[in-house]
Order: structure tokens, then C-alpha cells, then sequence
């Protein structure tokens, strides 16, 4: 939990001096500032090579500043661990509802990564950016993961066109499938079946049950009427299991447990006819928001699932399968922060002190929604100590608007910049236009240039899809 006690000697220079404990190749994860962070002579921090105070000048408040090479760390590490450890083939695949557009999807596709995509939105957005690259149909087909527990019939039939792989989620999506098949002919449709694997993760606990109360996948007590059903059908490719457990986990044996039974159901395939060559470990390794935070590295826990799923696979003496991840939080989210611009205070005498900033609840939906905790500094004054307690407020109607409760910063004036850390997973693509506030830019840092990726929403972009009935004009 959050302390409440003051750090008072603390300064924002101090924290990013600690920020980072790892020495000689830190793992993005583990670390509470983007990995280039620094303070410049201005006492500024920079990110990228770039000034906060600068780029929000530039760019406008609040801003998202991504740093490309945080980013491009944290494929590589993953790519590399699986290299390192698994001595079959692999596949890290983008869980890009982390963050999804088209920069991001073209860096990590430059880094070798391929895509989870869950909407048709997402694919759609995916494909234009590796089309925009040069990746041929089959290319692309190879590279993306279609996800989804209520698929349209739209979407699935986008997904067909794409040729992409298709992981499966229930009954009613098999039957789809299997009747668009037939249909074509020509081709099979390559396949995944999601399961539940009864493994229940909370952040720093799990606990296995036979049932598993969740909306997504097949329950592993129909396996046997899913495997006779997909081996009747000649038009479906299916090609191996999924499973996810869940998110920002610290604990490495959930998915060691989870990749030992998913190796059991692809033996149990072979009862059936069926090939089961790939086997998906869903995402789900944390990222450190606090110093409490304890996520192991991307190369400690790559380590541990592929040790795992070896030795699982070894005494079931099958063939070592394709081998996918699909991480989003900890590619991204330690990658980017949020830079706003400080405006009023209220000070409640011996109750509380807030300082407003100038955005909130719609661009980072998380701590009103999970209670998530984050870090801030106060950018244009890094070396100034901690003198006070403050709690950060949006500028949402909603009193549960708040970012960060109980933060020590040095004494702040409004035009300061805070910078919240921490923001690349789950904030740009959950933001919401609430109270009608066009949504942040975003910006890529590195080595002292910053381009737009995102463009801030103008308020024309607010009224874009509004219609006026003639009627009312009367
Ligand atoms: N694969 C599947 C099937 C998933 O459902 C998810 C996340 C991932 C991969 C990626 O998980 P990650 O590596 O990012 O933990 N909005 C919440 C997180 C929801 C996660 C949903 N599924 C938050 O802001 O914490």
C-alpha cells in the first residue's frame, strides 16, 4: 500500500536515482521511469533525450510521451529470452489492447514481434500498419492472433479475408466457423482453442480450481466433445490451445502450472487425431507502478514458463510445440508517461491538500477503476526536496476523479509539469472523451526527437459523429 508517512528530504532526483535498481541490462518491467530517463541542467526531467517542460510547450497538456527505446528493450528482451531458453520455436505476440496505433504497431512488428488483436478495430489497425510496412498477405496472415468471446459475424469474416489465425472461444464460434468454411472450401481455417485453465491469479497469490467462473473459453470439462467436434471438421486448421490466467501477476508459478496442463490437453489432442503444434501462455507479467511492486524480469519469467513447458513436454514425450506469449502491460506500460499541466489547489486544513491538473479519468481510467497506484515527479523541479503531502486531483465532475492520493512533491505552482509514470498500458486505449474532454496527444521520444503519434482530439473531432435532425431545428 501506498505510505503515507513524508519523505520529506526526497526529491524527484532522488527517486530516479532509485528508480531504476537493476544495473547493466534493466529489465523495462522492473523499472519505475522509462529507461532513458534523466535530469537535464534545466533540473528538468527528459525523456528520450527530451525536455517534459519542452515537449509540453510543443505539443500541448496532457501528453502522453512514449520512449521508443523502453519500448523496443522490452521486445527484444522477450524475443531474446525465448532464443536463450526455449529450445523449440517461439512467437511473442503484442497484446496490442494495451495500447493499439499504428507507431506502436510498427515498431513492434519492426522488433519481430507478431499481434494479439481482439476487436475488428484492432486488427484493422494492425493491418494498415503492416501493410503501410511492406509485409505481404501471408506475412501478415502469419503474424496476427484474432481473439475475441462474442465475435461478430463481420469480424470473423474480416479475420477470414486477413487469414489470420483465429483462437477460438466457444460453441457458438465453432459452428461459425465451420459453416464460413464450408463455404469457401478452397482453404482450412487455422485455429486455436481457448480454454480455462482453472487458475485464478491475483496480483501477488493464485489458487487453482476445477471450475473457473470466467467469460472466456471452452471449460476443460468439454475438452473431449471440442477435440471429437474439431476432428470431424475438415475446414478448421486447428492448430493448438491458448489460455490466458490474467494480468499484472508478480507470482512466476501460475503460469509454470499453466503451461504444465496445457501440455497435458495437447497430448490428450493426440487421442483425437489432432496435431497440436502451438501452445499460447496467454500475457499477464506485471510491471513495478510503486517500490512495492515486485514483478520478476521478462528474462527470469520467460525462463521459468519455458523451463516448464519442456520438462512438461519431456515426460509426456511430445515434441516441443511452437511456444506463444502474448504480453502487453509489460512491453508498453513502463514505456510511457504522462505529462500534465498543474492548475488550482485546495487546501483543507489538517484533512488534505489537492492539486488539480488539467485532464484524469479520461485519459487514465485505472485508478478510479482498480485502484491503481502510480508515481509522480514534479518535471521542471527535479532537484527541489519533498516539503508536502499532496493528492493529485482530475478535472472530472466526479469526485472519485482523483490520480494519485497522499503523493509527496516539493512545493508546486500552477504551469509546473507532473508527470505521472508508468502510463503505455491501458491508458490511451482505455480513454474515454468524459465531460467532452478531447483526448491527449501522444508523442514518440528518442535521442532528442519527438514525433507525433497520436494527435490530440480538436472539439470538432467531439461533434464528428453527432447528427442534428432537421426536426429539432424547428
Ligand atoms: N492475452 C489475453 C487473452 C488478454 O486478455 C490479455 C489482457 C493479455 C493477453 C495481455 O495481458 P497483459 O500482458 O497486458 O497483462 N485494463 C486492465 C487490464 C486488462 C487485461 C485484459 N487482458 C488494466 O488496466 O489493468
Amino acid at each position: 500500500m501506498l505510505s503515507t508517512e513524508p519523505r520529506k528530504s526526497h526529491s524527484g532526483k532522488d527517486y530516479l536515482k532509485k528508480a531504476n535498481l537493476e544495473q547493466g541490462k534493466p529489465s523495462p518491467n522492473q523499472s519505475l521511469v522509462p529507461l532513458t530517463a534523466k535530469i537535464n541542467h534545466r533540473d528538468c526531467l527528459e525523456i528520450g533525450g527530451c525536455d517534459l517542460k519542452t515537449l509540453i510547450e510543443q505539443f500541448g497538456s496532457p501528453l502522453y510521451v512514449l520512449d521508443e527505446i523502453t519500448l523496443r528493450t522490452a521486445c527484444r528482451q522477450y524475443r531474446e529470452a525465448f532464443n536463450s531458453y526455449y529450445q523449440g520455436n517461439s512467437q511473442v505476440i503484442y497484446a496490442s489492447k494495451a495500447w493499439s496505433c499504428l507507431a506502436i504497431v510498427s515498431i513492434v512488428a519492426s522488433e519481430g514481434l507478431g499481434f494479439d488483436v481482439v476487436s475488428g478495430g484492432e486488427l484493422y489497425t494492425t493491418l494498415k500498419a503492416l501493410e503501410t510496412m511492406g509485409y505481404t498477405p501471408e506475412q501478415i496472415a502469419q503474424q496476427i492472433y484474432f481473439h475475441g468471446n462474442n465475435k461478430s459475424l463481420e469480424e470473423l469474416k474480416l479475420a477470414l479475408e486477413v487469414g489470420c489465425t483465429i483462437i477460438v472461444d466457444n460453441w457458438l464460434e465453432l459452428e461459425t466457423l465451420t459453416q464460413l468454411g464450408k463455404q469457401t472450401e478452397t482453404k482450412t481455417i487455422p485455429i486455436l482453442l481457448r480454454l480455462t485453465p482453472g487458475i485464478e491469479c491475483h496480483t501477488h497469490e493464485y489458487i487453482r480450481t476445477g471450475h473457473l467462473d470466467s467469460k472466456f473459453g471452452f471449460d476443460p470439462n468439454q475438452l473431449d466433445a471440442v477435440f471429437t467436434y474439431v476432428s470431424q471438421q475438415s475446414c478448421l486448421d486447428c492448430r493448438g490451445l491458448h489460455a490466458h490466467i490474467g494480468s499484472q501477476i508478480f507470482e512466476e508459478q501460475p503460469h509454470q502450472d499453466l503451461g504444465e496442463v496445457m501440455t497435458e490437453w495437447l497430448k490428450k489432442g493426440q487421442n483425437y487425431g489432432l496435431v497440436l503444434s502451438e501452445l499460447n501462455i496467454g500475457g499477464g507479467l506485471g510491471i513495478r507502478y510503486t517500490e512495492d511492486d515486485d514483478p520478476p524480469s521478462i528474462d527470469q519469467w520467460v525462463k521459468g514458463v519455458s523451463q516448464a513447458v519442456m520438462k512438461a513436454c519431456d515426460s509426456h514425450q511430445l515434441p516441443y510445440p511452437k511456444l506463444i506469449a502474448e504480453p502487453g502491460r509489460s512491453l508498453v506500460g513502463s514505456a510511457c508517461v504522462t505529462g500534465y499541466t498543474i492548475g488550482s489547489r485546495k487546501e483543507i486544513p489538517e484533512l488534505r491538500t489537492y492539486i488539480a491538473v488539467d485532464g484524469g479519468m479520461s485519459d487514465n481510467p485505472r485508478p478510479i477503476t482498480y485502484q491503481s497506484l502510480y508515481r509522480v515527479v514534479v518535471a521542471n523541479r527535479m532537484s527541489e526536496p519533498s516539503t508536502e503531502t499532496v493528492t493529485i486531483a482530475g478535472k472530472h465532475c466526479e469526485s472519485g476523479d482523483i490520480l494519485v492520493k497522499n503523493s509527496q512533491l516539493p512545493q508546486t505552482q500552477p504551469g509546473d509539469i507532473l508527470v505521472v509514470m508508468g502510463t503505455g498500458a491501458y491508458n490511451h486505449s482505455m480513454a474515454s472523451n468524459y465531460n467532452r474532454l478531447p483526448r491527449p496527444a501522444a508523442v514518440l521520444v528518442k535521442d532528442g526527437e519527438a514525433n507525433l503519434i497520436v494527435e490530440r482530439e480538436t472539439y470538432d473531432d467531439l461533434i464528428r459523429q453527432d447528427q442534428l435532425p432537421e426536426r429539432l431545428l424547428s
